[in-house]
């Protein structure tokens, strides 16, 4: 468990999204933390402080006042606390870490603390977009508190835009990569890492393609984790929704033919690729020019297709004939049926070091995984656990398969 015996303080101020912190505190707490809570008002008022007693065991802190409490309590929490992390934070509780006021338990906590803190904020998408609010948050950022979120969604209000607080699986993810980063965990430090990514689309004529659900979100979970542990990191990215994570370099593609381009002409320099992209199998024969039209009367067309080439095995396949097993080689397996037979066929016939394999069920969209690594000798399943959990279970196997070797031993 990444965060055993890591001391965390779990601020609560008062938005909707409070009810969500009782999620914060149970996955902080699975994951091997103790935790302790602290509450500004508004939020006692939205989600109650027993439910926080009965998941930690502490009552929170609600009144910086508090006459049974023998100290300032605020200072016994920043002095016990290895992180803080607020969730959900208000835009008034932002302008007050901007400010340095201190009139609640969580932001005199913070005021006295000198490590990680992680803002998780939530509010209404005009209150994130104002002029005073990222005047605020751009103030907390150069003095150093970290931010996950808020992500597109809907709002209390009913309406739509950013402004949702992350989830609060994604939002613990966040604090350990911000703790793993401040214990200077780059053990990929050097490494080139390349990492295809989404679905391919399959063009048929100008408006129409073939594709699959494929979101790109385990991709992008390796890639910006393999930039976080230090590696220099390229994505190659079918056609996904998602941002181009900073500090990586994104070669945006859209058919497979394009994809395997991009990937070869970037083969020779990677330690390590990782083929996460939903590669489709086949293509149309033929691309109309012009828009497939109906006409009346007539039998729907039928679409030849012709078989597209397989990147990973293709570049399984180059690898045999180096000098050495490099670059280190990961595919996925996605499957309904004997997940670990067939992902021991794979890794056997396209000739790479290791297969990620898991259901179809689990496989796309949603923040989860769960999966199975196939290596020649062990198989190991992951259990139940988040994108960006998983992605560091793969990059550990990475690491060891990409350790740099002893300038003086025989090459294999
Ligand atoms: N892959 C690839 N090129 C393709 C198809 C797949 O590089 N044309 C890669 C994927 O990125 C993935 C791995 O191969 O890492 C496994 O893909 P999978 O979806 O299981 O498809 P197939 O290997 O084609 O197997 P199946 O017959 O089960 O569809």
């Amino acid at each position: 468990m990444s965060l055993t015996g890591k001391h965390i303080v779990l601020g609560v101020t008062g938005g909707i999204a409070a009810y969500k912190a009782a999620y914060v505190a149970r996955e902080l707490l699975a994951r091997g933390a103790e935790v302790r809570v602290a509450m500004t008002h508004t939020a006692t008022k939205l989600i109650g402080p027993l439910t926080f007693t009965g998941l930690t065991g502490k009552p929170p802190v609600v009144d910086l006042w508090d006459p049974s409490y023998p100290g300032e309590v605020h200072v016994d929490l920043a002095r016990w606390a290895d992180a803080i992390v607020i969730a959900p934070t208000t835009a008034n509780v932002i302008a007050r870490l901007a400010h340095g006021l201190a009139e609640d338990p969580v932001s005199a906590t913070v005021l006295c603390f000198d490590g990680p803190v992680l803002v998780a904020p939530a509010m209404h998408h005009r209150m994130w977009q104002h002029a005073a609010t990222r005047a605020n948050v751009a103030t907390n950022e150069a003095r150093g508190l970290a931010f996950v979120g808020p992500v597109f969604g809907k709002l209390a209000s009913g309406e739509e835009g950013v402004g949702r607080m992350s989830e609060p699986l994604a939002i613990v993810d966040a604090l350990e990569g911000l703790l793993a980063k401040r214990s200077s965990a780059r053990d990929l430090e050097g490494r080139r890492v390349l990492v295809s990514a989404g679905p391919t689309h399959e063009a048929l004529d100008p408006v129409r393609f073939l594709g699959n659900r494929s979101s790109g979100r385990m991709g992008w979970a390796i890639a910006e984790r393999a930039r976080d542990r230090g590696a220099t990191v390229t994505i190659v990215a079918g056609p996904v929704s998602l941002v181009d994570p900073g500090g990586v370099e994104v070669v945006r593609v859209r058919s497979a033919l394009e994809m395997e381009a991009a990937i070869t002409s970037r083969r020779e320099d990677a330690d390590a690729i990782v083929m996460a992209a939903a590669v489709a199998d086949f293509r149309p024969r033929a691309l109309a020019t012009e828009k497939i039209k109906k006409s009346e009367g007539e039998d729907a067309p039928s679409i030849e297709l012709v078989r597209n080439p397989d990147i990973l095995a293709g570049l399984g396949q180059w690898r045999l004939g180096r000098a050495r097993a490099r670059p280190f080689l990961v595919g996925f397996a996605v499957e309904t049926t004997d997940l670990v037979a067939a992902a021991q066929k794979k890794l056997a016939k396209k000739k790479v070091d290791l297969v990620v394999a898991n259901h179809a069920s689990v496989a796309f969209e949603g923040d989860d995984n769960e999966a199975v690594l196939v290596r020649e000798a062990s198989v190991t399943p992951t259990g139940r656990l988040s994108k960006r959990a998983l992605a560091d279970r793969i990059l550990d196997v990475l690491r060891d398969g990409t350790a740099r070797e002893d300038p003086g031993a025989p090459k294999s």
